[in-house]
C-alpha cells in the first residue's frame, strides 16, 4: 500500500535539535552543574547540552585555574554521558567574548537547531547589561535555575524582558548550596569536598590545582602521554582506580602516592592491540606463559609494567609488581598488589556484579578478605560462563585460603 504523502514528508523531516548551552568558568565543574544540565535536558526537552568553559581572561584572575585545566576537568566529568559535551568554542577565542558572538557561531555550526541558554536567576537580572541583548533574545530561549534566596526583582525584570522578546522557562530544580567558591576553599584547606566528582578530584591532585599539593609525583608531566594512549573511557577508569587505590592505601597504612601512581598507569597498555603487546613482550624478553601471551586482557598487565618503566620513567619495584600482576594476581602478593587488584575491580564506575558491594566493604576492612571474596566471585563467574580459570588465579586463591590470620596480617605489614 502506498504511503500518504503527508506521512512521507513527516518521516523525511529530521526532528529539530534542541541544544542546551551551559556557559561558565567551571572552576572547577561540580555535581550541581550536572544536576542543572540534567534538569534542563528533561524540562527543556533538549536533545543535548554543550558545556562551554570560558578561556583565560586577558588579566590573570586570582583563584582561576588555567583554561586548559578547566576544560579537561569538564571533559572528564562528562565522559560516559553521551548527551553532554565539552565545547572549546569560548576557549579558543581571545579578547572580549560576548554571548551574542558565541550564539552566532553556534547558529553557524548547528543551523537547524534551537538554542537554549541555561542561566541562574542572578544572570537574568543582569541580562539588560549584556552586549546587544535584543539580538541575544532573538537567538535563544533561556532556561533559568532558581537561587537559594528569593529575589523580589525577578518577576518584574522577567516581565520587562519578555516584552522585549526574551523567552524564559524556569526549571523546577531545587536550589542547593554547592558552589565552586566553597569547593575551592575546602580544597585549599586539605579537604575533599562533597559535590566534586572523583575523577575531577584526582585531576586536581595530579596538576596541583587550587592549593592542593601535586600528587603523585611526576604524574602532571606524563598525563598528556597517558591521555593520548587511552580511550576516554579507559582514562576515566584509570583516574577512578587511582582515586580508589589512594583511599585504600590510606586506610591500610600504605603509601597513597605509590597506590595512586599504580592506579593511574595500571592500564597504560590496555588500548594496544594484541600483536603490539606480543611484540613488546618479545622485545623485552618477558617470560610469560602461553595463556597470558594469547590474551589481550591478560597480557596488558605485564606489558603495562614494562611501559610504566620505559615510557613513563617509573622504576619503583612495588609499583611495577602491582601493575604486572593486576590481571591475574600472584602468589605472595604484597599489600600494594592487593590494593591495585581490588581498586581495579571496585572503582565507582564499575557496573554492578553480584559480589561488588561486599568486596567494596571487605577491601576497606581487610585486604586478604577482600581478595578472597573477589577471587571467589571470579571463580563463580568462570563456572557460570563455562570458561577456563587462569592457572595463576587458582594458585593465588589456594595461597590466600592457606594464609592463617597471623600470616595475612604479616602480609599486610610487608612480610
Ligand atoms: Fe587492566
Ligand atoms: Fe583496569
Amino acid at each position: 500500500m502506498s504511503k500518504d504523502p503527508v506521512e512521507i514528508k513527516r518521516e523525511e523531516t529530521p526532528p529539530k535539535e534542541r541544544i542546551g548551552i551551559m556557559g561558565g568558568s567551571f572552576n572547577p565543574i561540580h555535581s550541581r552543574h550536572l544536576d542543572l544540565a540534567v534538569s534542563a535536558l528533561k524540562e527543556g526537552r533538549l536533545t543535548r547540552v554543550l558545556f562551554l568553559p570560558t578561556g583565560n581572561p586577558p588579566h590573570k584572575k586570582e583563584g582561576l585555574a588555567p583554561a586548559e585545566d578547566r576544560f579537561e576537568m569538564t571533559r572528564l566529568a562528562l565522559i560516559g554521558k553521551p548527551l553532554f559535551t565539552a565545547s572549546r568554542i569560548e576557549l579558543d577565542r581571545s579578547g572580549t567574548i560576548y554571548t551574542l558572538d558565541t550564539l552566532l557561531l553556534l547558529k553557524k555550526q548547528f543551523p537547524f537547531a534551537e538554542l537554549f541558554y541555561i542561566i541562574g536567576e542572578d544572570t537574568l537580572l543582569d541580562l539588560p547589561n549584556w552586549h546587544q541583548p535584543d539580538e541575544v533574545f532573538a537567538l535563544c530561549h533561556f532556561l533559568v535555575s532558581r537561587r537559594l534566596s528569593d529575589n523580589a526583582a525577578i518577576p518584574s525584570m522577567r516581565q520587562e524582558l519578555e516584552v522585549r522578546g526574551a523567552r524564559f522557562t524556569f526549571l523546577s530544580l531545587a536550589p542547593m548550596d554547592i558552589s565552586s567558591t566553597d569547593i575551592r576553599q575546602s580544597l585549599s584547606q586539605g579537604l575533599e569536598p562533597n559535590g566534586l566528582m572523583p575523577q575531577v578530584m584526582e585531576y586536581i591532585r595530579i596538576m596541583g590545582l587550587y592549593g592542593v599539593p601535586a600528587s603523585p609525583p611526576r604524574a602532571a608531566s606524563f598525563y598528556p602521554t597517558l591521555r593520548s594512549a587511552l580511550s576516554d573511557k579507559r582514562l576515566l577508569h584509570s583516574l577512578l582506580v587511582a582515586h580508589t587505590a589512594r583511599e585504600l592505601a590510606q586506610i591500610h597504612g600504605e603509601d597513597p602516592d605509590a597506590a595512586a601512581l599504580a592506579g593511574l598507569l595500571h592500564d597504560c597498555a590496555k588500548c594496544l592491540p594484541l600483536l603490539e603487546l606480543k611484540r613488546i613482550a618479545q622485545e623485552q624478553h618477558l617470560l610469560l606463559d602461553e595463556e597470558t601471551l594469547a590474551s589481550q586482557s591478560l597480557l596488558h598487565g605485564p606489558v603495562g609494567a614494562e611501559l610504566t618503566k620505559t615510557r613513563y620513567g617509573i622504576d619503583d619495584p612495588n609499583i611495577l609488581s602491582a601493575i604486572g600482576c593486576h590481571t591475574v594476581g600472584k602468589v605472595g602478593m604484597l599489600p600494594l598488589d592487593m590494593i591495585l587488584y581490588l581498586a581495579d575491580k571496585i572503582e565507582p564506575s564499575r557496573t554492578l556484579y553480584p559480589a561488588l558491594l561486599e568486596v567494596r566493604a571487605l577491601a576497606r576492612e581487610d585486604l586478604v578478605a577482600g581478595m578472597n571474596r573477589m577471587l571467589q566471585s571470579t571463580m563463580e563467574y568462570v563456572t557460570t560462563q563455562k570458561t577456563a580459570l587462569h592457572p595463576s588465579t587458582q594458585r593465588v586463591a589456594d595461597w590466600l585460603a592457606r594464609l592463617t590470620p597471623q600470616e595475612s596480617k604479616r602480609s599486610e605489614a610487608h612480610e
